[in-house]
């Protein structure tokens, strides 16, 4: 399989690939591929189960084994400078001091604010020159320092403390979709600490695990699933901060959910697949939300106005109602057949 341009652009910078040399989020696997052909010790490591799904298996990696230190990380760079941070803090302490970081991107998705992130950890950092819209940020001479993810927040208005990786969607603030989702929930998601159970809730792209806490304050039992290991993570994080229960899982969409086993389903769902707007894995979601709902169960979704998910929702779960809506969003209820 051809390169794409950031990645040949990445090899070219990087000279020569040998020693241990570890991928992170190697988006379609050709990095691994190429490193691995050129004869180097390559374990790929990837936030996003789909990713690491395109790795070839002996390559891939939960966490770093112990005592394995690398020589050389090739790394698709995130877009988000508080996860090139987060990214830049569990990098730093692992690799040999003499590691250098090849780190590429497209040219549109970066901004100097990437340099200065990773400039808090590493003494050297410098970028290439830009080639078919891409470029690499070059960072040697690491100098860990302490880290500042994962980062906490009270947020008053929804009385839930959340805790969030830097790479996680909106890290640990409350995005205004999820907010009008919440605001519009309350109605029918009960009181906190109720006392009787309410019956099995599901968040599926569950982020920093706000939708899921909030239900389980309301005694909800509660699971929450999301593709990325951070999201999953910053999940378990904010649920223990909260004090309450929820089973989370890295997942895609809802496949491996029992067919008629949840009462509630909810979802701010994405609109992104790594840097490009896209909406399949929301249509995909939709598409299996029906078969994983109890009879009389329902799906809540807040989404862009102008996406077409409407008539999707009403062919796949059942008769679906705009319970809500503001200048952008849409809050949706949709109703399974009680049968
Ligand atoms: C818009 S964010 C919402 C996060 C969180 N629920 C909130 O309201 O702040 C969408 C989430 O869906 C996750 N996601 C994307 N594709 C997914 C998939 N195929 N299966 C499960 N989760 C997915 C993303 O990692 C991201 O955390």
């Amino acid at each position: 399989m051809p390169l794409d341009p950031v990645a040949a652009l990445m090899l070219d910078e990087a000279g020569a690939v040998e020693g241990r040399v570890l991928v992170v989020d190697d988006a379609g696997g050709a990095l691994t591929r190429a490193a691995a052909d050129a004869g180097a010790e390559v374990l790929t490591w990837c936030d996003d189960l789909r990713q690491m799904s395109e790795v070839p298996p002996e390559h891939r990696i939960l966490a770093l084994p112990r005592g394995w230190v690398p020589d050389l990380v090739l790394w698709r760079l995130p877009r988000a400078v508080s996860a090139v941070e987060h990214y830049a803090e569990h990098l730093a302490p692992r690799v040999a001091p003499g590691a250098r970081i090849i780190a590429g991107g497209r040219i549109k998705h970066m901004t100097p604010a990437q340099n200065t992130a990773l400039a808090r950890q590493f003494t050297e950092v410098s970028a290439s020159l830009g080639r078919q819209k891409s470029r690499v940020l070059r960072a040697s001479a690491p100098r860990p320092r302490p880290p500042r993810w994962p980062q906490r927040r009270y947020l008053r208005e929804i009385g839930l403390t959340v805790i969030a990786h830097g790479s996680v969607f909106a890290t640990n603030r409350l995005d205004d979709g999820t907010r009008l989702l919440v605001r519009t929930l309350a109605r029918v998601a009960g009181e906190p600490d109720a006392a009787a159970s309410r019956g099995v809730a599901l968040d599926l792209g569950s982020g920093s695990g706000i939708l899921a806490a909030w239900l389980a304050q309301r005694n909800w039992a509660t699971q929450a699933i999301d593709v990325t290991a951070s999201a999953v993570a910053s999940t378990r994080l904010t649920a223990r901060a909260n004090g309450v229960q929820v089973a989370t899982r890295r997942g895609d969409g809802l496949t491996g959910v029992a067919a008629e086993s949840v009462d509630l389903l909810v979802s701010n769902p994405p609109f992104h697949v790594g840097g490009a707007k896209d909406s399949t894995p929301t249509l995909r979601m939709i598409e299996q939300a029906g078969p994983v709902l109890r009879p009389g169960g329902e799906l809540w979704l807040v989404f862009n106005a102008h996406l077409p998910y409407l008539p999707l929702l009403r062919k796949h779960v059942g008769i679906t109602t705009i319970e809500a809506q503001d200048r952008h969003y849409l809050v949706t209820r949709s109703l399974k057949d009680p049968g």
